[in-house]
């Protein structure tokens, strides 16, 4: 069993914002194929920013404790801010992963940005997030 740091260990125990939002305004899914974990984040929008954030999550200690920490840097940053939160910042976040665990780091930030494009989508407006994000890259 990896040994998981203190942080990691009390998100797993006291995992925050557990749970489904009734009518989300998004909601983005994740599994990884090698281990079967899967990780559903749950959004609601007001003006721009996340007004709430949940999640279920049905895998390893790590893929609990980070859902947990993701919907903390999540909670009330605008859709732009959110989108910056990368698998890197969520294990910095937590104080560290075992190696053999960075992996599950990941599917925290991409089942957030799933739950935003699903909202994009359906404000329809999926077109004008990918030309903003490719006008912030130029
Ligand atoms: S082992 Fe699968 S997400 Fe952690």
């Amino acid at each position: 069993m990896p040994v998981y740091n203190e942080k990691v260990m009390e998100h797993f125990m006291n995992p925050r914002n557990v749970g489904e939002i009734e009518n989300p305004d998004g909601i983005g899914e994740v599994g990884n194929p090698v281990c079967g974990d899967m990780m559903t984040f749950y959004i609601k929008v007001d003006d721009n920013r996340l007004s709430d954030v949940k999640f279920k999550t049905f895998g390893c200690g790590a893929a609990i404790a980070v859902s947990s920490i993701v919907s903390e840097m999540a909670m009330g940053k605008t859709l732009e801010e959110v989108r910056k939160i990368t698998p890197a910042l969520v294990a910095q976040e937590l104080e560290g992963l075992p190696k053999n665990k960075y992996h599950c780091s990941n599917l925290g930030a991409q089942a957030l940005n799933k739950a935003i494009n699903n909202y994009l989508k359906k404000q329809g407006k999926a077109g004008e997030s990918k030309r903003r994000r490719k006008d912030e890259k130029e």
